[in-house]
């Protein structure tokens, strides 16, 4: 049995922050943005809402495009970096109640901006064992609470924001067709809230309030993005012996539109195969990649039967991708 997406959704919330409005706080510009990264906006949550709010609304556009009753929804996946709480409970348990999907288990996903990769698998899995008909997987980040905005080389690169996906059964050869899910732990401090969990519990007059917030070494996750882009592509395409051409689009995680380029450039693969959007939502973790497919899907950009191939990397370290047939 394989498993497919039956619809879509995505949710940004309304506040769009320019580069501009940044340098008005931070010694910054929007050129240095721009050049370095391709990002021009952000969307940022208001101060109700978490990443559990973003998520039940791209929820209930994806649940209203495929016809889906909330009760019939077996499983509720989040996949998030940015879950409402620290730990426990689960940003899926809080969803599933908001959205009425009364007799679905839920769970988040914690793999930083791999997560919804991850999460196609994962929820491919249940759908084969029988364990689960339908899965609702979301995407969902309130990011822009966790930075520090005193920080120009992090703060400028995150937003907020939400996708959402209803996967159900597939017998018809389309769906998810293939994954590459892939950790490497010895790059755990290149990406880290250093503090506030177990190993390093906030110390209220010890812990500097910095600390719990996101801490990036840029250049180590720069040169770990572009080979692992290039690695998770080619591994894709060697075990289901297709080429680039037959691929329409590359959904890749919206990090940096130069690590893009860079791994394109490397991999002799056009820029334009790679469907970007990041100079409007900048890095919204988990959310890009579900974003990205439903701006596809609502710009009529991918028919049925198009293979798309999704790439994602980040926290963790963690990367790797899906072949899909839409
Ligand atoms: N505005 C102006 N100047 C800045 C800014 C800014 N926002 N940020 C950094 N600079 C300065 C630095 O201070 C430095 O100045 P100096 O030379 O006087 O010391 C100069 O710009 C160059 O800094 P670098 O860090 O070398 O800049 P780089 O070209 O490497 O770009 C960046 C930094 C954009 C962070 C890049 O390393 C990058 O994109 N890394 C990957 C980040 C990423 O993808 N993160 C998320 C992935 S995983 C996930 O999504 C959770």
């Amino acid at each position: 049995m394989g498993a497919r997406i039956e619809g879509i959704g995505a949710y940004t919330p309304s506040r769009r922050m320019s580069n501009d409005e940044l340098a008005e706080f931070l010694d910054t510009s929007d050129e240095w943005i721009r050049s370095h990264t391709g990002i021009g906006y952000r969307h940022v949550a208001s101060d109700d809402e978490a990443a559990s709010d973003l998520g039940a609304q791209a929820a209930k556009v994806a649940l209203d495009r495929s016809g889906t009753d909330p009760e019939s929804i077996d499983m509720v996946l989040v996949a998030t970096a940015s879950s409402d709480y620290v730990g426990f409970p689960s940003t899926a348990c809080i969803v599933q109640n908001m959205i009425g999907a009364k007799n679905a288990a839920a769970m988040d996903i914690g793999v930083g901006c791999t997560g919804f990769v991850y999460g196609l698998e994962t929820a491919k899995g249940f759908i084969a064992s029988g364990a689960a008909d339908r899965v609702l997987l979301i995407g969902s980040e309130v990011l822009t609470r966790i930075v520090d905005w005193t920080d120009r080389s992090t703060c400028v690169l995150f937003g907020d924001g939400a996708g959402a996906a209803v996967i159900s059964p597939s017998s018809n050869g389309r769906g998810i067709l293939d994954s590459v899910l892939k950790a490497d732990g010895s790059g755990a401090s290149y990406l880290a809230r250093e503090v506030g969990g177990t190993r390093a519990p906030f110390k209220l007059g010890h812990s500097a309030e910095r600390d719990l917030l996101i801490k990036m070494e840029g250049q180590s996750v720069y040169n770990f993005a572009v080979p692992a882009i290039i690695e998770v592509i080619q591994q894709i395409l060697d075990r289901n012996r297709l080429t680039i051409d037959d691929i329409a689009y590359i959904v890749p995680h919206q990090a940096n539109r130069r690590i893009i380029e860079a791994a394109a450039k490397r991999a002799r693969i056009p820029t334009e195969k790679f469907y970007l959007n990041i100079e409007e939502y900048a890095n919204t973790s988990a959310a890009t990649i579900p974003i990205a497919l439903n701006e596809l899907y609502e710009r009529d950009k991918v028919a049925d039967g198009d293979l798309l191939i999704t790439v994602g990397f980040g926290a963790g370290l963690t990367f790797g991708g899906n072949l899909l047939k839409w």
